[in-house]
């Protein structure tokens, strides 16, 4: 029997029971049970990197507003569908202090997380245009939103961004935009899974494009400002949180609330559409909804049919967080930072341990230290990595269900990494590198 951290003989026989085919082709779900029942009957706690979820308790200005609003009644009232006026006002202050740019309230719609407003976003700007039905995802990306794609029978492109960063997406993204049936481009940025960020010149790329061919860009900031190689925290002073909106006015932006304010139990996140694109008239809508005219398709029509609405009373915290936030009350951006910290300190024990980062660089610099990283082991696809990895008490996801090419890869991710695991996780990857010495 081999002496592996986690007891082998349990390892192998959990995995036999839970009837996965291969650790390393689980989903997030599956994996997350399988550590849960190997945990219970070793009492050994995991390193666990695979589940995206923030390790931080919720922003307390939240909570309170909610309580206070729930107590005054709201819980009662049905709110209005494209959201409570002071959230509305709020969202619009935040996205000019923190991009630099004028949107209209109209266009600052509150969604069920900002996965609902990709649902509805993708749901609606695949029907304004019979001929552009087509969404292009610059991968690698968040599996769900392909997910979203397949369940509304919407047809996606996709490309891996690895080898096309800096002047190279051009190129390559014209070749999908020539031909003529893409009506969208969606990317998260700072990335999920590969926390790669688009530097100003690829951004600039994509705006360009966008209107040369007449597509929107579903830019998703699920982790908006935390790339802290910069301090994107100051209320209306640069630098600005780097988006395309600065090269085009053809966008709708997904802003989630749950990893920045740590807040994704109360499902809320905001869209934010261009005041161009949300007064534009686009006649093929009327196959669906009774308005050409595609901010009122999208609220009236889209998130109408899917919820009437986002819950009430995270409609009032979410207000008094972001009121804080624009008032440079509560710096979110500093509680947030301990991500980065944790994931420069498990980073450099990876590499000392013979493991590399997989996508390691923004065109020339190296990325930053965030919520997610990607790593691979010489001599493993990143399946056998997954299947070997379990044995000793690390669990984290392949990158092959994320669209990358990359499938030596595995994403990490540090939120749920206790500080005081660290020793821990650095006994067990140098077991690790012992066990499998790398061929020079
Ligand atoms: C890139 C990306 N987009 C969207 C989401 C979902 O955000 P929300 O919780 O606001 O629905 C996530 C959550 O992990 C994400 O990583």
């Amino acid at each position: 029997m081999k002496e592996t951290p986690i007891n082998h003989e349990v390892v192998t026989r959990k995995i036999k029971e839970s009837k996965l085919e291969s650790v390393g082709k689980a989903s997030i779900r599956e994996i997350k049970k399988l550590v849960d029942t190997i945990e219970e009957e070793t009492g050994e706690a995991f390193i666990r990197m695979e589940m995206g979820i923030p390790g931080l308790p919720p922003t307390k200005i939240g909570v309170e507003a909610e309580i206070e609003a729930l107590k005054k009644g709201i819980a009662a009232l049905y709110p209005d569908i494209y959201g409570i006026p002071p959230l509305k006002k709020e969202i619009s202050r935040f996205v000019k202090l923190f991009l630099d740019i004028d949107v209209d309230r109209e266009g600052c719609i509150p969604t069920v997380g900002s996965m609902q407003g990709g649902f509805a976003a993708f749901m609606t700007v695949n029907r304004m245009n019979r001929k552009k039905d087509t969404t292009l995802f610059i991968d690698p990306g968040f599996p769900v939103h392909k997910q979203q794609h397949r369940v509304l029978g919407i047809k996606y492109e996709t490309f891996d961004v690895y080898n096309y960063r800096g002047d190279k997406l051009k190129h390559k993204l014209e070749s999908y935009l020539k031909k003529g049936n893409i009506s969208s481009i969606l990317y998260s940025n700072p990335n999920n899974p590969s926390w790669i960020c688009f530097t100003h010149n690829e951004l600039r790329i994509i705006g360009e494009l966008a209107e040369k061919y007449d597509v929107i860009i579903m830019e998703d900031l699920a982790y908006f400002a935390m790339d802290f190689r910069k301090d994107y925290s100051k209320p209306g002073e640069p630098p600005y949180q780097p988006s395309v909106t600065r090269y085009t006015d053809n966008y709708i932006l997904f802003i989630s609330s749950s990893k920045v304010f740590s807040y994704a139990g109360q499902r809320i996140g905001m869209m934010v559409i261009s005041d161009k694109l949300y007064n534009t008239t686009a006649p093929d809508l009327l196959r669906y909804y009774t308005t050409d005219v595609f901010g009122k398709a999208i609220i009236f029509g889209s998130l109408y049919a899917l919820s009437s609405g986002t819950a009430h009373s995270p409609q009032y915290g979410l207000a008094a967080i972001l009121k804080a936030v624009n008032d440079g009350e509560y710096d979110f951006i500093k509680v947030v930072k301990d991500y980065g910290e944790k994931a420069r300190i498990m980073k450099k024990m990876f590499l000392d341990n013979g493991f590399d980062i997989v996508y390691d660089k923004d065109e020339d610099n190296p990325i930053a230290d965030g919520f997610y990283f990607t790593f691979s082991y010489p001599g493993f696809t990143g399946e056998e990595l997954l299947n070997e990895l379990v044995y000793y008490g690390i669990s984290a996801i392949s990158l092959a269900i994320t669209g990358s090419e990359r499938l030596e890869g595995i994403r990490a991710c540090v939120s749920l990494v206790n500080r005081k695991q660290f020793p821990d996780l650095e006994k067990r990857l140098q077991q690790f590198h012992r066990d499998h010495p790398v061929k020079k």
